[in-house]
């Protein structure tokens, strides 16, 4: 009988343990709120501020306003006077919370988190049938949230640390080599690239209709759509032929990532090159038991594994497949010698090339 065998000193560890991550999931909805309402961004402009004057200037009820400021400060992402009465948000909160376009934005974490609550029951009978959740009946947070929340990761990494560590593709696209992002989601790696490389010809294919539309706005607002050709196509359905492929944090959520791959093997010019970038991962699952692994291992059931099952073939490698696996569906594709090109304490990227 398990209760005769409780060490009350591992209990209490694990208790504290689901304690610190309650919390951690209790602020959930207090986050969406928040920027849902504008409240950072109001907050960071006028900080510091009693809750009286923050609650007049958001235009919300005095008493939801402080209980709201209360558990951020709870939370440690506000900051109070000694009598609890004046709050602000230092530059870093400000940055990580308030502004759309800072490089350190994380709330958009917050999205994929209450996409992800809403999409309980659906994910649930899937456990029960082994069947898929099409990407598409995913609460609209989790399309918006991925975008906000990979934004600042490519921001930082992209041009500056991914792609010049890949040999040639840097040259390729200066010289108006062609460009293809596959599963470009909102396309917010490929308007870096368009801005980037204005001779490139670039292209972003995704099998979500809505991301595709999304996509060509972001891109009109930036001034870059004549750069840049957008279609709702699968990854075993696009048309062209090209010098680089790109798939951003997407292989893993296809159904037949091999197809995938062959495909764009198929759709690359001689020489050309193939760029994942992936969670990084390691090949042995307990090495990922970690806060890291712990987000996208519980993202990937949510989200990846469903999608995977929906479509064909359905392999579901998962988020964190690692990079064994991840070279293997490429060399069975046909690419030689795929490789890691850099890596952090999030993200890899790994190079392949045609033969
Ligand atoms: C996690 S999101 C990443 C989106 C984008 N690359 C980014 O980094 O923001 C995965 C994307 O893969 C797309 N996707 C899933 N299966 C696909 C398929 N078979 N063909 C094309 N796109 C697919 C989804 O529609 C979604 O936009």
């Amino acid at each position: 009988m398990y209760l005769s065998k409780l060490d009350p000193e591992k209990l209490k560890k694990q208790q504290w343990q689901i304690m610190q991550n309650v919390a951690a999931a209790a602020i959930v909805p207090i986050m969406r709120i928040g920027d849902e309402l504008g409240l950072f961004k109001i907050l960071a402009n006028n900080g510091p501020c009693t809750d009286k004057k923050f609650s007049e200037l958001a235009k919300i009820d005095h008493r939801y306003a402080r209980e709201w400021l209360l558990a951020l400060c709870a939370a440690g992402y506000c900051n109070s006077d000694e009598e609890v009465e004046v709050f602000h948000l230092s530059p870093e909160q400000q940055a990580v919370f308030a502004y759309e376009d800072s490089p350190a934005l994380m709330i958009g974490a917050y999205d994929v988190l209450s996409g992800n609550v809403h999409n309980i029951e659906a994910v649930r009978d899937a456990f029960k049938s082994g069947k898929g959740v099409e990407y598409h009946k995913a609460h609209p947070c989790c399309f918006q949230g991925t975008a906000r929340f990979f934004k600042p990761s490519y921001a930082a990494n992209l041009l500056k640390k991914w792609l010049p560590k890949v040999s040639g593709v840097v040259e390729k696209l200066q010289e108006g080599g062609s460009y293809a992002d596959i599963g470009c989601g909102f396309g917010i790696s490929t308007l870096m690239i368009a801005e980037a490389f204005p001779d490139a010809k670039v292209y972003g294919f995704d099998i979500h209709e809505p991301s595709i539309e999304k996509a060509i706005s972001l891109s009109e607002e930036s001034g870059l759509s004549n750069r840049i050709n957008y279609q709702a196509a699968d990854a075993k359905s696009y048309n062209g032929y090209f010098d680089v492929i790109a798939f951003f944090d997407c292989l893993h959520d296809m159904g037949d990532p091999e197809g995938a791959a062959r495909y764009a093997y198929e759709h690359l010019n001689e020489g050309g090159v193939i760029v994942l970038v992936e969670p990084t991962a390691s090949d042995n699952p307990r090495e990922n038991f970690h806060t890291i692994g712990q987000m996208y291992y519980s993202f990937s059931t949510m989200g990846c594994i469903p999608t995977s099952k929906s479509q064909e073939v359905g392999l579901a490698i998962g988020a964190q497949a690692g990079p064994k696996k991840l070279s293997e569906i490429l060399a069975n594709a046909g690419f030689s010698e795929p490789q890691i090109a850099h890596k952090n304490a999030s993200n890899m990227v790994i190079e392949a090339r045609k033969k």
